[in-house]
């Protein structure tokens, strides 16, 4: 890869529903495919911006997330995507952005350790950068679409059981659950970039999430890229 000399917005997701709007957007785009992934760099109403469609999981996202910080300047990574909701009051369609991110499924407590402690960093929750959750929640309420600032959590499983989605929200006091996040979080996190993590609602993380994600993700999708959007313009 060369590097531009603009400093790029990194906008990852895991899947093409939810990262398709916003490369689309890109004008004269250029592709560099690494480890299978295809880094899609341009601009977007003068902004330039790195797009990749990681894959799902936290070892696709770790992968993606590393080769960008290593193969563009960066100014921040944004994860955008869906999620199942966990806060109180949250529906479908209503959007989440982290002010921190955590990984459900790091657990050394048998050793004596907090559960979800990251090992190396010794933290729990990685912070997200104020101003980069300030921006997205911002954007999130002037596309007209309900936004909730909380913890994300982050893990190799679809959350579909209420014992599970129980204690997720109450071992870490999460508002959303995913797969990829917490992963491009430490990844920012080691690496100095900035990161911002941004989640549509697709489902409860309950017994009705499989029926419920396949019926709502694309919808939910889009609201997610239509803030994103904003915030390449407004970042
Ligand atoms: N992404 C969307 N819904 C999810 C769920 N219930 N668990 C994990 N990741 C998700």
């Amino acid at each position: 890869m060369t590097k531009n000399n603009e400093k790029a917005i990194g906008i990852i997701a895991a899947m093409q529903i939810e990262i398709d709007g916003i490369k689309a957007q890109i004008s004269d785009p250029e592709t560099v495919t690494v480890s299978g992934i295809d880094f899609v760099s341009g601009h977007i109403n003068g902004r330039y911006v790195v797009c990749a469609k990681c894959g799902v999981g936290k070892v696709f996202a770790a992968l993606c997330a590393q080769t960008m910080c290593l193969g563009f300047d960066l100014e921040c990574i944004i994860n955008t995507g869906v999620a199942g909701g966990l806060a109180d009051g949250l529906s479908v369609l209503d959007v989440v952005v982290a002010d921190s991110v955590v990984q459900h499924d790091m657990d050394t407590s048998p050793l004596g350790d907090p559960v979800g402690l990251l090992s190396g960093i010794n933290i729990v929750n990685i912070p997200v950068a104020t101003r980069i959750a300030r921006v997205l929640s911002e954007c999130v309420e002037q596309v007209g679409v309900k936004c909730v600032l909380g913890t994300v959590a982050t893990g190799d499983q679809f959350v579909a059981t209420d014992e599970k989605r129980r204690y997720i929200k109450e071992t870490f006091n999460a508002a959303a659950c995913e797969m990829e996040g917490g992963a491009i979080g430490q990844v920012c996190y080691v690496n100095g970039v900035p990161f911002g993590i941004i989640r549509a609602i697709s489902d409860g993380g309950d017994g009705e999430a499989v029926l419920d994600y396949p019926t709502f993700a694309a919808k939910a999708a889009e609201n997610s890229v239509r803030a994103v959007l904003r915030f390449i313009d407004k970042f």
